[in-house]
């Protein structure tokens, strides 16, 4: 895995993978990304009240260079005082695999853990075993179910939370 701010490279990723900010101009991608990953993608008007809100991180993982860049994944976080929710997290199906969210999600924390963020929560379908390993890799621990949360399939979801020690201690 490569760093959050540059080119992921090694093993797992063989083009370069840039993870940033997103622009107002990625909206339409992102909600590309999202039609392809879920029955129920969040809707261009609410990313783009998302992309400028005070309090959301909105990062995206872009391949490929210069003029040619694409979006191909997205990582959503909502910041209130010291916790947050991993609202959002998704990499366009062709290029799952490839440590892509595992990039967008440590941009994620590291953002997350600089503002001064102590505890990370987010759910997930209890059926999504890509996801529980990335996030269980990552240190999250389940702390609690929310049932039936999920429609189209109707499902569980687990809440999972990840303690942040702040930088240097
Ligand atoms: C979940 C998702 C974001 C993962 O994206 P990705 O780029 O494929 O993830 P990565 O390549 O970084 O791999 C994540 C982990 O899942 C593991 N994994 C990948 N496919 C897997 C599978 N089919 N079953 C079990 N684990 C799997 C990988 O080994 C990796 O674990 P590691 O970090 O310990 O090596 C992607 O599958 C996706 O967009 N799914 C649809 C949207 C979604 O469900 N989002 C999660 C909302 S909570």
């Amino acid at each position: 895995m490569g760093t959050a701010d540059g080119p992921v490279g090694g093993a797992r990723m063989g083009t370069g993978v840039r993870i940033r900010r997103a622009r107002g101009e990625d909206v339409g991608r992102i909600h590309q990304v999202e039609a392809s990953c879920y029955a129920a993608p969040w809707s261009r008007d609410t990313l783009e009240s998302v992309v400028i809100r005070k309090g959301v991180l909105l990062l995206v993982a872009e391949v490929g260079w210069e003029g040619e860049a694409r979006v191909v994944g997205h990582g959503i976080l909502w910041r209130v005082a010291d916790e947050a929710e991993i609202a959002n997290l998704a990499v366009t199906p062709e290029l799952q695999g490839r440590g892509i969210a595992g990039a967008l999600l440590d941009g994620l924390l590291k953002r997350a853990r600089r503002v001064g963020v102590t505890a990370v929560f987010l759910e997930v379908r209890e059926s999504n075993d890509p996801a529980l390993a990335l996030y269980r890799g990552r240190g999250f621990r389940q702390v609690g179910v929310r049932k039936q949360y999920y429609d189209r399939p109707q499902e569980d979801a687990r809440i999972l939370r990840l303690d942040l020690t702040p930088r240097g201690t």
